[in-house]
């Protein structure tokens, strides 16, 4: 298959959206990282996504649609809590996109209304792996909200990378990683966050009010969701899990956003201390990031891309500290590092 590149317009937009329409899959921006979007009640079209990105079978994808009443179309449970960060974190179709805020990249973990009902009756059952939720958000990001909106349709979009390499951030990133695999890619531009959404799930607590807990950090954080609820952040956002119980997100069972380099993550107590521990450590053909005083967290996957294109073997990097944003940076790379952290 030919892969095109496209600069999002009306006219690719009209071709993306007729691809959609008729169950293909097409590369799309959103505010995060490009999205590999399908129609999200298309089992067929939902398998092409897993089949091109080499994705898990058990691995659910989000939904992403336009605002709150189609996410209720869906026949998910909203309760109060989901209302209330609705109309803070997500969009809307009206609302005027691209503000340089936060809103837009939460995904929220809903539960199935009819969950009862034989699940292969459930027009969601291949995008939620099964699963009696699904996670849902509206991505702020005028090109994918027109998208859907044309559709009509809710769109399933993972990330549009093959499964466990870094996210894509730029059109080019999904090209090297999708070319021969997809129609179509809509370029518009490099992501202005850079890291996947925020992804919660709402803990019901008998007597208490709800409490919130974080499965993946993202640029809505942990103190910004503190203003709704008792937050908690799952242990599998810094520690390995696995063993006997399952994992509340599926996706942070697997080995991710792992270049081809070797990623070693460091934490250091200043610039110095770190840079003295590379310069002892690293050979030929390392280099070094250091998140906690200049990198930005929107370039973390272009870098991570970069260095593997320069033939890099090893790459240290320097972790910031865990709070705001820095905890989804934390996360991003202690995984790449396949949870081995070196303290200085
Ligand atoms: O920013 C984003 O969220 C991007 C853009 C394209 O929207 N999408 C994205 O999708 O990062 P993906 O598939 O790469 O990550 C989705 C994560 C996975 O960790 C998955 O396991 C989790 O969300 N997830 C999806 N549905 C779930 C569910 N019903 N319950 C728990 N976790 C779920
Ligand atoms: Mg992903």
């Amino acid at each position: 298959m030919n892969t095109i590149i496209k600069k999002a317009d009306k006219d690719s937009i009209s071709e993306a959206v007729a691809l959609l329409q008729n169950g293909e899959i097409v590369a799309i921006p959103t505010e995060t990282v490009y999205g590999l979007a399908a129609n999200a009640l298309n089992p067929a079209a939902i398998e092409k996504i897993f089949t091109a990105k080499g994705r898990p079978r058990d691995n659910p994808l989000i939904v992403h649609v336009t605002d709150l009443e189609m996410a209720r179309g869906l026949g998910l449970e909203i309760p109060p809590l989901a209302e209330e960060l609705a109309e803070r974190f997500w969009t809307g179709a009206d609302f005027p996109v691209g503000l340089p805020d936060q809103r837009g990249s939460l995904t929220m973990i809903l539960k199935k209304i009819n969950h009862t009902i034989p699940t292969t009756e459930s027009p969601l059952q291949e995008v939620s792996c099964g699963l009696d939720t699904v996670a849902v958000r509206v991505p702020n990001h005028a090109v994918a909200l027109e998208i859907i909106k044309l559709c009509e349709l809710p769109l399933a979009a993972p990330s549009a990378n093959i499964s466990g390499s870094p996210s894509p951030t730029k059109a080019e990133h999904v090209f090297a990683d999708l070319s021969g695999k997809i129609p179509l890619i809509i370029d518009g531009g490099a992501c202005e966050i850079g890291l996947e959404s925020t992804v919660i799930a709402f803990e019901e607590r008998e007597q208490d009010s709800p409490a919130i807990r974080i499965l993946r950090p993202g640029a809505v954080t942990a103190e910004d969701l503190s203003e709704f609820a008792d937050i908690k952040i799952d242990k599998s956002v810094i520690m390995k899990t696995g063993g006997t119980s399952p994992p509340r997100s599926p996706g942070t069972a697997y080995k991710h956003y792992a270049p081809k380099a070797q990623v070693i993550a460091v934490t250091a107590e200043n610039k110095n201390a770190f840079v003295q521990y590379v310069a002892k450590n690293a050979a030929d053909g390392a280099a070094k990031l250091d998140f906690c005083e200049t990198e930005e967290p929107r370039l973390l996957f272009t870098k991570l891309r970069e260095l593997d294109e320069l033939g890099v073997k090893r790459i240290f990097v320097r972790l910031p500290k865990p709070e705001g944003i820095g905890l989804a940076v934390c996360n991003r790379l202690i995984r790449a590092a396949d949870y081995n952290v070196i303290q200085i």
